[in-house]
């Protein structure tokens, strides 16, 4: 199965599909890393296990929709059978959600439906609630919304900072999305409205 994995920062969720790869417990080939930013080092962790990247800037195309145009072309050109968003910090137009209905998925660092956005983890401290979470998820229309695939809760401490619960939320990730993609690869799947099942 081909896997194209979409990101926009420092890459340690890719990094942990890289790394599942090769080892064999993700049974498929990462074909394309896609990033909105130049800068990414997510780029460099593809570069280094030897997998395309490409670079699109958003200034260069008129509407959300013609980017994402851009990106599915490439997408199907690879034959991609799943997208893997991983710290991707673009929303998706409704176009790309349909192209690749149900075959999207995304890591979002708190306990779906709770703390959705881009602050999960900050809002969580905030909130000053004891638990919060991992949760892997396909993608729909709405943000942070789609049925959830697996979840993991993490314990906030007193003395937690954004830093030291950003690690133990990055452990868990690097866990479970691995995890999810790879139920995805072997078909064990099964999305029935708002609910997966893992057959
Ligand atoms: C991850 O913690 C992921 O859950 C989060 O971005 C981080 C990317 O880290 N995604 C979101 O907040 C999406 N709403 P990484 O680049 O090291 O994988």
């Amino acid at each position: 199965m081909k896997i194209a994995v979409l990101c926009s920062g420092n890459g340690t969720n890719l990094q942990a599909i890289i790394d599942s790869v090769k080892s064999g417990y993700i049974p498929g080939e990462i074909a394309l890393v896609v990033s909105d930013n130049n800068d990414a080092h997510a780029l460099i962790r593809a570069k280094e296990a030897g997998i395309e990247t490409i670079v699109l800037a958003a200034k260069d195309y008129k509407s959300r929709e013609d980017y994402d145009k851009e990106i599915v072309k490439r997408l199907r050109k690879k034959d991609v059978a799943l997208v893997a968003l991983a710290g991707y910090m673009r929303i998706l137009s409704p176009y790309f959600i349909r192209e690749y209905k149900d075959r999207i998925i995304n890591v979002h660092p708190a306990l779906l439906p709770s703390f959705k956005g881009s602050h999960g983890i900050r809002d969580a401290l905030e909130s000053g609630s004891k638990v919060t979470g991992v949760t892997v998820h396909f993608v729909n229309e709405k943000l942070d919304d789609g049925p959830i695939i697996l979840q993991k809760p993490v314990d906030i401490k007193d003395n937690d900072t954004e830093e030291t619960l950003l690690d133990r939320i990055h452990k868990e990730e690097h866990k479970i999305y691995p995890e999810a993609i790879k139920l995805f690869a072997l078909g064990k799947l099964r999305i029935d409205g708002r609910r997966v099942s893992v057959r």
